[in-house]
C-alpha cells in the first residue's frame, strides 16, 4: 500500500452510518472513494455528493448513493486531496481542476479531512502553482490584471494543446508564486477580483490532515 492509498483508506474510518459524505477529487481521494465503495458493498448506508464529474463517475461505478446539491441540506464530512499542506493546515488545491466544487462542498461540510502523501507536506505554500479559476469572458483581461497585480509567472492551463475547461465551463490560470507568506491575504485579494471565480487557496477550512508515508503508515494531525 502506498502513501496515497494508506491516507485515503485511513480517512474513511471517520465515515459512520447515516452520514452525508463529500467525495473529493484526484489520485488520493480516489482511494478514499474506493474504500467507501467497499464499505457500501458491505452494507454501509450513506449519502454522497461528488466534487467533480470524474469522482461522480467513479462513485457511480462503485454504487455509492449520489445526490444532487439541491437534495443535500448538510454534509457531515468531506474527504479530499491537496497539492500542498502547510503547518497551519492551509492548502493549495486544484491541481486536478476541481477547486471550485471542492471548496463549495468543503465549506458546506462540518469537517474536511485532507488526504495526501507525505510529499505534500510543506513549510510554506507556493512551490505548487496556484490554480485560479476565471470566467472565459474577457479572460485575457483577467490574466493581464493578475499579472500586473502580482508580477509572477502565470498562464492559462492547457490540455491536449487546447485551453483546459473546468467542470463549470471556466478556465484556470496557474500562477507560480514561489512562496505564499500570507495565504489569507492573497486568498481575499484574489476572491475580490472581478473575473476570478475562485482559487485553490483553502484557508481555515481543513480540520484534519491524514498524511500517508511511503511505507504505508500514516500521520494524522
Ligand atoms: C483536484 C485537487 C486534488 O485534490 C489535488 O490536486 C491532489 O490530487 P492528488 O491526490 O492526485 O495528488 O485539488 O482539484
Amino acid at each position: 500500500m502506498n502513501g496515497k492509498q494508506a491516507a485515503g483508506y485511513r480517512a474513511v474510518e471517520w465515515v459512520k452510518p447515516g452520514m452525508t459524505v463529500g467525495l473529493g477529487t484526484g489520485s488520493t481521494a480516489y482511494w478514499a472513494i474506493q474504500r467507501i465503495g467497499e464499505r457500501v458493498k458491505e452494507g454501509l448506508e450513506i449519502k454522497a455528493i461528488a466534487t467533480s464529474k470524474a469522482s461522480e463517475k467513479l462513485a457511480r461505478e462503485l454504487n455509492i448513493p449520489l445526490f444532487e446539491a439541491a437534495d443535500i441540506p448538510h454534509i457531515d464530512l468531506t474527504i479530499d486531496g491537496a497539492d500542498e499542506v502547510d503547518p497551519q493546515m492551509c492548502l493549495i488545491k486544484g491541481g486536478g481542476g476541481a477547486l471550485l466544487r471542492e471548496k463549495m462542498v468543503a465549506l458546506k461540510s462540518d469537517k474536511l479531512i485532507v488526504v495526501a502523501d507525505a510529499s505534500k507536506d510543506v513549510p510554506v505554500l507556493g512551490i505548487f502553482k496556484l490554480p485560479i479559476e476565471v470566467v472565459p469572458f474577457a479572460c485575457e483581461w483577467t490574466l493581464e490584471h493578475l499579472r500586473k497585480q502580482y508580477d509572477v509567472p502565470m498562464e492559462f492551463r492547457q490540455q491536449d494543446g487546447s485551453i483546459y475547461v473546468t467542470d463549470n465551463g471556466n478556465y484556470i490560470v496557474d500562477a507560480s508564486f514561489g512562496r505564499i507568506t500570507d495565504p489569507e491575504k492573497l486568498a481575499a485579494e484574489l476572491k475580490a477580483m472581478t473575473g476570478v471565480v475562485d482559487h485553490g487557496l483553502f484557508v481555515g477550512i481543513a480540520e484534519t490532515v491524514v498524511l500517508g508515508n511511503e511505507d504505508g503508515t500514516v500521520t494524522v494531525r
